[in-house]
C-alpha cells in the first residue's frame, strides 16, 4: 500500500492506494470518528464490491443508499434521495458517508455529505480509474444542471481516500480508457516526463498491468494533491486541472449526459485546446500530433461531435471559469506547461469552433 497526503492544514487527509484495501479491517475505523455510516453506491458497483467491505465495516452501524447508475442521474433529485435516506436512518452530525463507486457516486455522495446537517464526514472509496486518479481527490462535489456540467456543488474535502486497485479488474474497457484521459492530462499540464512514461507504457496500462496502473495512479494523485494543496478553491493554479474541460463539458451537456463519457469528452477537449494552442503559435505542430497520437492510441476520441458553433459557445459560456463574461481556456504553452487565459482573439476561437463543432447545427 502507498500512502500520500493531501496537505490542507487541519483538513489534511491520506490517499491510500493499493490492492485489497476495501477488505482491510481497521483502515476505516482509524480514519473516521463515526460509528454510524451511510454507504452510498450504485446498482452496478454495489453487488461487485460492497461485499468486500463487510469486514472493514464490522463494528459500524451501516445504512445503505444504492443509486441508479449513470451521469444522467447526477442530479439534485438523486442528492435528495441520499439525504432522505440519511434522515430516514436517523443519522446525526457525527455520522460519515462512504462513497463507493466512480466519479458520479463520489460527486453525489460528497455533495450530500456537504449538505447534511451543514456538513458531515465522508470517505471516498473510488472504483474507477478516473475516480482513483482525479475525482476522489480534492473535495469538489456536486451535480449537473440540464444547462451545464457540475454547475451546482460545494467544496467539501473527504477525510480519507481509499483506492483499492483490485476494483479496476471489473471496470469495462471503455471506462478504463476514459480514466486514461485524465492520466494523460497530468502529463500535458505539468510533467512531460510522465507523458513520455505513459507513451512508453500505454499497452501495459490498457492491459491492466497492476504495477503500471499503480504507478499511474500514484503520480496522478501526487500531481493533483500538490496543486490542490496550493489552491484548494481554484483561485488560480487549480484551473489548470481543467485542460480540455471547457470544450469537454460543452460536449457532455450538448450530446446529452452519458452519451459521451467524461473522460472521452475531456480527451476531445484536450485535442481542441492543443489545436487552439498551435493556432496561437504556442505549440509546435509536432507536439499537437503527439497529443493526438497518445489519445488515439489510448482509444480516446480527438474530434468533438458536430454540435454547431453557436450551441457550443452557448454551453461554454456557462463554464465556471468565465469571468466578466469572458471564456477563459486552459491552453498549452508547451507539453508539460499549461496556462489559463482569456487573452486570445475572439475570431480565432470562433474559427476553431466552426472547424471542430461545425458552423451550423447538424
Ligand atoms: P462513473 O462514476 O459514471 O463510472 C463509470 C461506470 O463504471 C459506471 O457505469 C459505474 O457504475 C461503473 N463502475 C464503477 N466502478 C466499477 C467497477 N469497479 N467495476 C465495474 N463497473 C464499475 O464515471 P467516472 O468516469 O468514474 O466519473 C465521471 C464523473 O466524475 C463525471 O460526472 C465527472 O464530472 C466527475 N468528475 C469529478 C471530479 C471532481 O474533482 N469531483 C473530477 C473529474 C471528474
Ligand atoms: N478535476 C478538476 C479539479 O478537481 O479541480
Amino acid at each position: 500500500m502507498e500512502t500520500l497526503t493531501i496537505d490542507l492544514g487541519p483538513r489534511s487527509y491520506p490517499i491510500l492506494i493499493g490492492p485489497g484495501l476495501l477488505g482491510e479491517s481497521g483502515l476505516l475505523g482509524a480514519r473516521i470518528r463515526a460509528r454510524d455510516v451511510m454507504l452510498v453506491s450504485n446498482v452496478t458497483v454495489a453487488p461487485l464490491w460492497s461485499p468486500r467491505l463487510t469486514g472493514a465495516l464490522a463494528g459500524f452501524r451501516v445504512a445503505q443508499c444504492i443509486l441508479p447508475d449513470g451521469e444522467a442521474h447526477k442530479t439534485l433529485a438523486t442528492v435528495s434521495q441520499v439525504l432522505d435516506a440519511m434522515v430516514a436512518s436517523g443519522l446525526n452530525r457525527d455520522c460519515a458517508v462512504l462513497a463507493l463507486g466512480g466519479g458520479v457516486v463520489g460527486d453525489i455522495a460528497g455533495f450530500a455529505a456537504a449538505c447534511y446537517q451543514r456538513g458531515v464526514d465522508f470517505v471516498q472509496l473510488p472504483t474507477t480509474l478516473l475516480a482513483q486518479v482525479d475525482s476522489s481527490v480534492g473535495g469538489k462535489t456536486g451535480v449537473d444542471h440540464p444547462r451545464g456540467k457540475n454547475l451546482i456543488g460545494a467544496f467539501h474535502q473527504p477525510v480519507a481516500v481509499l483506492a483499492d486497485t483490485d476494483t479496476l479488474r471489473t471496470l469495462p474497457d471503455r471506462e478504463l480508457r476514459a480514466g486514461l484521459a485524465e492520466v494523460i492530462k497530468y502529463g500535458l499540464i505539468r510533467d512531460e516526463k510522465f507523458l513520455a512514461w505513459i507513451e512508453a507504457n500505454l499497452e501495459r496500462l490498457l492491459g491492466r498491468d497492476p504495477a503500471a496502473l499503480a504507478h499511474a495512479i500514484s503520480v496522478s494523485c501526487q500531481c493533483k494533491a500538490g496543486i490542490v494543496a496550493c489552491d484548494e478553491r481554484e483561485q488560480g493554479e487549480r484551473a489548470l486541472l481543467n485542460l480540455g474541460h471547457t470544450f469537454g463539458h460543452a460536449i457532455e451537456t450538448g450530446a446529452g449526459y452519458g452519451a459521451w463519457l467524461h473522460g472521452e469528452a475531456v480527451a476531445a477537449g484536450m485535442a481542441m485546446a492543443s489545436e487552439f494552442s498551435r493556432r496561437l503559435g504556442w505549440l509546435e505542430r509536432a507536439d499537437l500530433e503527439r497529443v493526438r497520437a497518445v489519445l488515439t492510441r489510448a482509444g480516446l476520441p480527438v474530434d468533438p461531435p458536430r454540435l454547431g458553433r453557436s450551441r457550443a459557445l452557448e454551453l461554454m459560456r456557462m463554464d465556471k471559469k468565465v469571468r466578466a463574461g469572458r471564456i477563459r481556456l486552459v491552453l498549452l504553452e508547451r507539453i508539460g506547461s499549461a496556462v489559463c487565459t482569456g487573452d486570445y482573439p475572439d475570431d480565432a476561437l470562433e474559427a476553431l469552433l466552426d472547424d471542430q463543432f461545425g458552423s451550423a447545427v447538424s
